[in-house]
C-alpha cells in the first residue's frame, strides 16, 4: 500500500495518539505526504538529496519587470477561470503541443495540484473506484487516498505499460476516472509512446472513463521525441488535460492549468469558485507576459540542454558505481531515475539520512506493486560533484 513511509519522528508534524477532534472522514482519512515531509531533512547542512522533484534555480528566468500600473492592475479580485491574457498565450503553445482547445475550456490553477484536486473532488466518493499508473504520483495517491477512494491500479514499469491489464480493468469494474502521466512520468520517468496514446484513447472512448491527463513534465524532453497529449486522440468520453508553469518557469508562482472538455468544463469553473475564487493575479500576469515576450522557446531549449546534461552525468555515475543488480532505465525527460534492486528501501530511507544522504523508496508510490524493492533518485537540482558523493554514499549503504 502507498504512503506507509517510516518518516523519523522530528520530521513531520505528528498527530497525536489520543484524538480528540471529531474531524470528518476526509480530515481523518488523509495521509501525509512523504516528498513534502522529508524536505525538510533535505535541507539540513551537509545533506545530499535525491528525493525532491525540484526544479533547478539556476535555469529559472529573471522575472518580468513590471511597471506600477500594471501592478496595480491585478490588486483587485479577479475571474475565476484565470486572466485573459494568460488564457490566450496558453492555447497558442498548446496548439503548438497537439492540443487544439478554446480559450473556455480553459481554467487557471493553484498549480497543477489544485487542478488534480479539483478533478478529483468532482468525480470522486469514498468507494468510488479509480485506476492509475502503479506507481503513481505520490500527492495524487494522497488526495485519492484522501477521498477514500478504491485505487485499481495497473502496472507501468521502465519499459511500458500493460495495455491489456488496463483494459481488463475497464471492462470489469467502473471506474470514475482513470489518471495518468503519460509524458515522463513521476516516478519512473516513462513516456508512452504514439501508439499507447492512440491505443489508450480508443479504450476511453470504447469503455466511456473520464480521462485525467496529467502533464507538468512536457517541455523537459531531453531526447527530441514528440507525442501529443492523450487528449487530443479522445473522440468522445470527457477528460481533463492538467499542465503547469511548474517546471517550465517557476514554481513558487504556483500557477498552473486545465484544460476540460465542454462537458466537464462548468462544475471545474464552480469547484474553481468554491475552493479559492480565483488564482493569484500577479502569478498569472508575470507568466503571461513572459510568454509574450516570445522567449518561452529558447527558454525551453536552455532547460533541455540543463537536465540532459544532469540526466547523462547520473546515468554515467550509476553505471560507474552501482553493484550488479541494480537496474534503471535512463528517462528521456522528466526530472526522475528509477531503480529497482535487491535491497529494504525503506531502511535504505532511515540509513541514508544518518549517511547524509535522502532517497525516496518507491513504496511511496505503489499501490499494488513491491515499492520496497525500487527507488525513485531525482537529478534535477543537484550539483555533479554532490551527484557523484551522493551516489558514493548511497553505495555505501548498498554493499
Ligand atoms: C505528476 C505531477 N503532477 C502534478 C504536480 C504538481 O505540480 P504543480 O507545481 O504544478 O502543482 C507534480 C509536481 O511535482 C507532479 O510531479
Amino acid at each position: 500500500m502507498a504512503l506507509q513511509l517510516d518518516i523519523p519522528a522530528q520530521i513531520s508534524p505528528q498527530i497525536p495518539e489520543i484524538q480528540t477532534l471529531s474531524l470528518s472522514d476526509y480530515g481523518k482519512r488523509l495521509p501525509g505526504s512523504p516528498v513534502r515531509e522529508i524536505l525538510s531533512v533535505s535541507q539540513q547542512p551537509g545533506m545530499i538529496s535525491f528525493a525532491g522533484g525540484l526544479p533547478d534555480a539556476v535555469v529559472m528566468p529573471e522575472l518580468p519587470q513590471l511597471s506600477s500600473q500594471e501592478l496595480a492592475s491585478v490588486v483587485q479580485y479577479g475571474t475565476s477561470e484565470g486572466e485573459r491574457l494568460l488564457k490566450q498565450q496558453l492555447v497558442s503553445w498548446l496548439s503548438g503541443e497537439g492540443l487544439a482547445c478554446e480559450e473556455g475550456q480553459i481554467l487557471i490553477t493553484s498549480g497543477s495540484q489544485q487542478g488534480l484536486d479539483l478533478a478529483a473532488r468532482l468525480l470522486v466518493d469514498p468507494g468510488s473506484e479509480v485506476i492509475v499508473e502503479d506507481p503513481s504520483y505520490l500527492a495524487m495517491l494522497q488526495i485519492l487516498n484522501g477521498l477514500g477512494a478504491e485505487l485499481l491500479p495497473f502496472t507501468l514499469s521502465g519499459h511500458g505499460n500493460d495495455l491489456d491489464a488496463l483494459e481488463q480493468l475497464l471492462q470489469t469494474r467502473q471506474p470514475r476516472m482513470l489518471y495518468l502521466i503519460p509524458t515522463f512520468q513521476n516516478p519512473t520517468g516513462y513516456c508512452y509512446s504514439e501508439q499507447e496514446r492512440i491505443d489508450i484513447a480508443q479504450l476511453v472512448d470504447r469503455y466511456g472513463v473520464v480521462l485525467v491527463e496529467d502533464d507538468p513534465y512536457r517541455a523537459l524532453n531531453y531526447d527530441g521525441v514528440f507525442t501529443r497529449p492523450i487528449c487530443h486522440y479522445v473522440k468522445q468520453s470527457p477528460w481533463i488535460y492538467l499542465g503547469s508553469f511548474s517546471k517550465m518557469l517557476w514554481p513558487g508562482l504556483r500557477t498552473g492549468f486545465m484544460v476540460a472538455h465542454p462537458e466537464l468544463y462548468p462544475y471545474l469553473y464552480r469547484a474553481k469558485q468554491a475552493t479559492d475564487l480565483h488564482t493569484n493575479r500577479l502569478g498569472q500576469l508575470l507568466i503571461a507576459r513572459f510568454l509574450q515576450q516570445g522567449t518561452l522557446p529558447t527558454h525551453i531549449e536552455q532547460l533541455q540542454k540543463h537536465y540532459r546534461s544532469k540526466r547523462d552525468n547520473m546515468h554515467r555515475l550509476l553505471v560507474d558505481y552501482l553493484p550488479k543488480g541494480v537496474s534503471w532505465q535512463s528517462p528521456a525527460g522528466g526530472m526522475f531515475f528509477w531503480l529497482t534492486l535487491e535491497a529494504d528501501c525503506q531502511r535504505l530511507l532511515q540509513q541514508g539520512i544518518e549517511a547524509g544522504v535522502v532517497v525516496l523508496p518507491g513504496s511511496s508510490f505503489t499501490i499494488a506493486a513491491d515499492g520496497n524493492r525500487c527507488l525513485r533518485l531525482s537529478f534535477s537540482q543537484i550539483s555533479l560533484p554532490e551527484m557523484e558523493e551522493g551516489i558514493k554514499r548511497l553505495v555505501m549503504l548498498l554493499s
